[in-house]
């Protein structure tokens, strides 16, 4: 009897203590679903990072690692083509640009990008010459746009650089891709809104996995201003890929800026990032932008999704590994395989738009040329440089979709040896 009531104390005194200890680890393990759960009240327009990271403070930690520039050494540890420096000049790794670029802002400064906490600061600070654009330059610089947005209406687009300029206090921030109510994803950039409803897509239908890579294409994309209006459109309206956009500018009769030396009506390619990335095999997988630029990352005791939008060789295990089996090493020599491999194709296809553009100013200034074969000459400049800097302008070096990279840069090579034939033939021909 006495051993069965002390048998009944120490049971209850063992279930107890379980039970106790189960809640503290419960507690724990849900610690992060608990915090995430509090909505907390940010005002709709709140662009401040900092008054969210009040409420996220290990998010906004991971957000300020955006301010680390790595010295080029550092990055040569780890990566090839990408990287964050301090005026890193595209126009000193490649000096044929500044021919392909001649009387256009790019042949002026072209600045190797930074991360999103220095997007007001490196556009404040670009050569004036870029930044007779206008407004439109700041549209993806900073969470205060969308409000200025609202408060000017299509005034906006036609206003100055520093009249918009001058206001911005904030870079890219929370309120970019967040509803402050609900913290779920969302479009803050009217022209992405617009240009999936001229392809046909429901801005409001898109699904979760979806929306980790819309969110970046509200700037990551190819983009240009509508003539009278200046307004900001993206070009999808016949589809994503650089062959759809030129038929798109073609129609128009779009350009950008008339080649000083060649004559040549040009257009200016912008980090097509998304569309490049759209019809990739990891797009076709399912893989979002966020899979490997934003991984799960440990935050304390906390497992949170990383702010910190840097190249993803730098932490492969969480980017990468989660989904390989292949070890970070095998799969960075299979990412430079492709860099490599792109990046020798991009330079072949440059330096022969230039000997293109050398031979169709020949041409040009010989007495007696044939116009009509000289103008064909030029709209195949014309292409071969579209291609070109489609490739020059996405930030992958072609690993974000490596088959659709070399077919692009096939195109330009192509059609800059047609370019130079044709102004060849431009010389000789009957007129
Ligand atoms: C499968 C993984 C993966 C996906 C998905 C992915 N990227 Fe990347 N991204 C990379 C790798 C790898 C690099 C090359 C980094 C390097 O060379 O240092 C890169 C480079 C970049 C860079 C240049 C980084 C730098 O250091 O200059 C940008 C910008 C970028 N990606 C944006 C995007 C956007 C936007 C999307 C979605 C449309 C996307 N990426 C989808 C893996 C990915
Ligand atoms: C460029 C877009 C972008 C910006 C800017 C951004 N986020 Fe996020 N955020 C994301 C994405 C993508 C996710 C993943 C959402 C998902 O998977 O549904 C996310 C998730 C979150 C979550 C959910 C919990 C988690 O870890 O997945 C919180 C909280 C959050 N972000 C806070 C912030 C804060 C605070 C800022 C500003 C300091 C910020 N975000 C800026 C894109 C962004
Ligand atoms: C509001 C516009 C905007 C949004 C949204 C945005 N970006 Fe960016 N991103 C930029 C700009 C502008 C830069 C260049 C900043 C600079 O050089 O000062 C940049 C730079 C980068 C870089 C290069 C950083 C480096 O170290 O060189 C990466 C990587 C990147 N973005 C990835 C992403 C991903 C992934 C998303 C979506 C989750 C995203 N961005 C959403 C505008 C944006
Ligand atoms: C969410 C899952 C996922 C993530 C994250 C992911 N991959 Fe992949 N990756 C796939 C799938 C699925 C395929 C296609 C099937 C295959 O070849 O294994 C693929 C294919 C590849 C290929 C071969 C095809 C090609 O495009 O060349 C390479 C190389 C590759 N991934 C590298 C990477 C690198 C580097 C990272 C990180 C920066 C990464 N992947 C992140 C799922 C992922």
């Amino acid at each position: 009897m006495r051993d069965k009531k002390t048998l009944f104390i120490v049971t209850s005194v063992v279930i107890v203590f379980l039970i106790a200890v189960g809640s503290v680890v419960f507690y724990y393990q849900n610690k992060e679903l608990a915090e995430e759960v509090i909505l907390p009240a940010i005002g709709e327009d709140e662009a401040d990072p900092a008054v969210w990271g009040k409420y996220y403070p290990r998010h906004y930690d991971s957000y300020q690692k955006n301010l680390i520039v790595d010295t080029v050494e550092e990055y040569s540890k780890y990566g090839k083509y990408g990287g964050a420096f301090e005026k890193e000049s595209h126009l000193d790794r490649y000096p044929y640009m500044k021919n392909l670029f001649a009387g256009y802002g790019f042949s002026v400064e072209y600045n190797e990008d930074r991360g999103h906490l220095y997007s007001v600061e490196d556009v404040r600070n670009i050569t004036p010459v870029r930044q007779k654009a206008g407004a439109v330059c700041n549209t993806c610089k900073s969470a205060q746009i969308p409000s200025l947005i609202d408060k000017y209406g299509e005034d906006y687009y036609l206003m100055g650089f520093e009249e918009i300029n001058d206001q911005l206090t904030h870079p890219i921030a929370c309120l970019d891709c967040h509803d402050p109510k609900t913290m779920e994803l969302r479009i803050s950039r009217p022209a992405l809104l617009e240009a999936l409803k001229s392809i046909g897509k429901d801005p409001d239908k898109a699904t979760r996995q979806e929306m980790r890579s819309l969110v970046c294409a509200q700037c990551h994309v190819e983009y240009y201003m509508q003539p009278e209006t200046k307004k900001l459109t993206f070009p999808w309206a016949k589809g994503l890929k650089p062959d759809e956009m030129l038929e798109y500018y073609d129609n128009l009769n779009f350009s950008d800026w008339l080649h000083p030396d060649s004559g040549t009506s040009l257009l200016k390619a912008q980090h097509p990032d998304y569309e490049l990335f759209v019809n990739s095999t990891h797009y076709a997988a399912g893989v979002s932008c966020a899979d490997c630029h934003m991984p799960y990352v440990k935050e304390g005791n906390v497992k949170i999704t990383s702010h910190w939008w840097t190249s993803p060789l730098k932490h492969m295990e969480q980017s990468c590994l989660v989904c390989h089996r292949e070890s970070a090493e095998e799969l960075r020599d299979r990412v430079f395989y492709t860099q490599d491999r792109t990046y020798e194709m991009k330079n072949l296809a440059g330096t022969t738009i230039e000997k293109a553009i050398q031979e169709i100013a020949k041409s040009a200034q010989t007495a007696g040329v044939n116009e009509e074969i000289l103008d064909q000459a030029r709209t195949l400049h014309r292409q071969a440089q579209w291609y070109w800097d489609w490739m020059a302008a996405e930030n992958s070096m072609g690993f974000h979709n490596p088959q659709e990279s070399l077919y692009i840069l096939g195109k330009a090579v192509d059609c800059a040896h047609k370019a130079i034939e044709k102004a060849q033939e431009a010389r000789t021909a009957e007129r």
